[in-house]
């Protein structure tokens, strides 16, 4: 099998991730935060560990500001309507997955709150924090933006967008679960409020996993209710992150899986490696005939997303027909209809290839092969 799907979801897991896991099935046991006994202080403190680990490793702002999440979905559902001002504006791209168009449809229509979707530009990022500026308006209140498009993997300027909303006094949400394990992120460096991200993706963890991170100064209002281990004696959600916003039990056998996922990451990355081989990938792409390509990739400026279509055949067709070779990748529209929108492949969709921190140059060049016959 040749697994080119690592923006779906990565894999395989690393050994150190699945180790982790099974491990914290057999020894953390018990409901952090939920009992003064063993196995609940034990998990607790893994817990803390895993808070403080993933708030270092994307310079958040320390354990209190590290919230666990189901998926990147929920993460920005939470910071997108935990922010929300009725009757204000918000500025977005054409690259936002449905986990942000969606809220942002559901705000407009609850709310009032109207959102303007601006095209990245591909070739000049000033550009593209250029055309963000033009879109505020006088009760513009935030910008949600993604860091790495999970279409066609380019990556846009979150740092210079963050620059710019701090100058005119917005909140600045970014999604990073394409970026996440793909790039370096240190959040505070970029000036960003709201980091929000998948755990399966880039980071290895197991599905089931996410994180919102977010910077002390920001006011998340909950969209979840219900018991957090903390004052339970009110009916009235805890103030203090992250109880704030973790009712309930967590996924703490899935956050463990990601915080070894991190360790993985923290003592060996790839993300040049990574690019390299999209690169080859595209290289190779490029000379077959009848593969349409959409972006140069360069990997400067995009993580490890290559997508594609053959002339004359569907995306979803050409996916199955690899998938009948053992070949994964995903054709169609990644939920994120703005973005093929933006490309003009919101019928037909693409073939979307995907490298990870296990793929081989010599994965590669099978699969450029296989597109070359079905080509
Ligand atoms: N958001 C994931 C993808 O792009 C699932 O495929």
């Amino acid at each position: 099998m040749i697994y080119l799907d690592n923006a779906a979801t990565s894999f395989p897991k690393p050994l150190a991730v699945r180790r982790a896991m099974a491990r914290a099935l057999e020894y953390y046991g018990g409901n952090p935060g939920r009992g003064g006994h063993v196995l609940s202080q034990r998990v607790g403190e893994k817990i803390f560990t895993c808070r403080e680990n993933a708030s270092e490793f994307f310079g958040g702002w320390g354990p209190e500001y590290t919230v666990f999440t189901a998926n990147a979905t929920m993460a920005l559902n939470m910071a997108i309507l935990g922010t929300k001002k009725p009757g204000g504006h918000v500025v977005s791209t054409q690259f936002e997955h449905n986990s942000v168009l969606r809220p942002l449809a559901a705000l407009e229509r609850a709310d009032g709150v109207a959102y303007t979707l601006v095209p990245p530009s591909l070739e000049d990022d000033a550009e593209t924090v250029r055309r963000v500026e033009e879109a505020i308006r006088p009760n513009t209140y935030c910008v949600v933006c993604t860091h790495a498009s999970n279409v066609c993997g380019r990556i846009l300027p979150v740092g210079e967008i963050a620059a710019l909303c701090r100058r005119r006094g917005l909140l600045c949400i970014v999604d990073a679960s394409q970026s996440a394990g793909s790039l370096p992120i240190d959040m505070r460096a970029l000036g960003i409020d709201l980091l929000c991200m998948a755990g399966h993706k880039g980071l290895m963890g197991a599905g089931g996993t996410g994180l919102l991170l977010l910077s002390p100064d920001v006011q998340v209002a909950p969209i979840l209710f219900g018991g957090t281990g903390t004052n339970s004696n009110s009916v009235q959600q805890p103030e203090d992150y992250p109880e704030r916003l973790e009712s309930g039990t967590i996924n703490t056998h899935g956050i463990i899986s990601m915080d070894a996922g991190i360790g993985v990451l923290r003592a060996a990355p790839r993300y040049q490696e990574e690019r390299r081989l999209a690169q080859q990938l595209y290289q190779g792409l490029r000379g077959i005939e009848k593969v349409e390509l959409y972006c140069a990739f360069d990997p400067g400026r995009y993580v490890g997303i290559v997508p594609f279509n053959i002339r004359g055949r569907g995306s979803t067709e050409v996916a199955n027909l690899l998938a009948a070779e053992g070949i994964c990748v995903r054709g169609g529209l990644h939920c994120a209809p703005a973005t093929h929108r933006y490309f003009g492949t919101q019928t037909r969709g693409m073939v979307r290839a995907s490298v990870g921190y296990y793929t081989t140059a010599a994965e590669i060049s099978s699969f450029v092969e296989a597109v070359r016959r079905l080509a």
